[in-house]
C-alpha cells in the first residue's frame, strides 16, 4: 500500500517509520511512505506556503496553489484515491475508518498547520476529512502517523501473527481480554487459572467474557454498537446490562 504524505514538516515522519514495525513493513514492500514537502512547490522565491485570511482576524492560512501543485504533480491525473486532509474538523478516526482505508491500493495525506488551509483545498482536492479526536493539534502531522501506523498493522503481512488484528481492542466493536506472561505470580498477584489450563474453549469463553465485561465497564457507549451473540446478551444481563432496542 501506498502512502503520499504532503506536508511542511516533512523531517517529523522518518524517525518514527524507520523504528518500530513499520520499517520492517517496508522494507518487507506491504508499504511505501512517500513524504512530499509542500514547500518545494511554492512558487515565489520566499517559497510562502501561508498568508493572512481575507476579512482579518489571527493566525495565518495555507495557501491553496503550493498545496495543489504538490499534489496534482505528485499524484498526477489519476482519480479515485482517496486525498484526505488531516483536521480537527474532519469525521473522528477508528478502527472503522483503518479497515475501510487499509482495502485502498494508495491514500494521500495533507497534513494542515497554521490556523486553517484555505478552503478551496478542501472544496477541490480533498476528498475525505479526518481528525483524530477531538482537541486541536499544532498541525496534522501526528495525526497523519496515526492514520498510517493504524492502517499499515492491517495489511497482510505487517504483524508476525496472521491473526494479530483479529483479537485488537476495537477489531470486533468490544476492547481485548486482559493479557498475561510469565511468572505465573507476581507482586502476590496469579495469573488466572483458566489460562493455564489448556482448555481452549474454556479459554476462548472466558477471553470473550473478559471482553464484555472489560467494555460494559469502559466503554458502554461502544457495546451498542457491538455484535453479540445470544450467550453474550445472557452473559450481560447477569452482569446487570440491559440492551437498549429502538422503537
Ligand atoms: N490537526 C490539528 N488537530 C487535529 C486533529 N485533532 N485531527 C487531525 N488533524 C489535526
Amino acid at each position: 500500500m501506498q502512502f503520499d504524505v504532503f506536508t511542511l514538516l516533512p523531517e517529523v515522519f522518518p524517525p518514527y517509520l524507520q523504528s518500530s514495525i513499520l520499517q520492517r513493513a517496508s522494507q518487507r514492500g506491504l508499504m511505501d511512505v512517500r513524504v512530499h514537502n509542500i514547500r518545494d512547490y511554492a512558487r515565489d522565491k520566499h517559497h510562502t506556503t501561508d498568508d493572512t485570511p481575507y476579512g482579518g482576524g489571527g493566525g495565518m492560512v495555507m495557501k491553496p496553489e503550493p498545496v495543489f501543485d504538490a499534489v496534482e504533480s505528485i499524484l498526477g491525473p489519476e482519480a479515485g484515491r482517496p486525498v484526505i486532509l488531516l483536521t480537527p474538523q474532519g469525521r473522528v478516526f477508528n478502527q472503522t475508518v483503518a479497515q475501510e482505508l487499509s482495502g485502498r491500493e494508495k491514500i494521500a495525506l495533507i497534513c494542515g498547520r497554521y490556523e486553517g488551509v484555505d478552503e478551496r483545498i478542501r472544496l477541490h482536492l480533498v476528498t475525505d476529512e479526518i481528525s483524530i479526536g477531538d482537541y486541536v493539534l499544532t498541525g496534522g502531522e501526528i495525526p497523519a502517523l496515526i492514520v498510517i501506523d493504524a492502517v499499515a498493522r492491517l495489511l497482510p503481512g505487517v504483524l508476525g501473527d496472521p491473526d494479530g488484528a483479529a483479537d485488537d481492542s476495537h477489531a470486533s466493536g468490544l476492547l481485548e481480554y486482559p493479557h498475561y506472561t510469565r511468572p505465573p505470580e507476581f507482586r502476590g498477584e496469579s495469573v488466572p487459572e483458566v489460562l493455564l489450563s489448556g482448555d481452549h474453549a474454556k479459554i476462548a469463553r472466558w477471553r470473550r467474557e473478559q471482553s464484555l465485561l472489560r467494555t460494559l465497564q469502559r466503554r458502554p457507549d461502544i457495546l451498542e454498537k457491538a455484535k453479540l451473540s445470544k450467550s453474550d446478551l445472557k452473559f450481560l444481563k447477569e452482569h446487570g446490562y440491559e440492551l437498549k432496542v429502538e422503537d
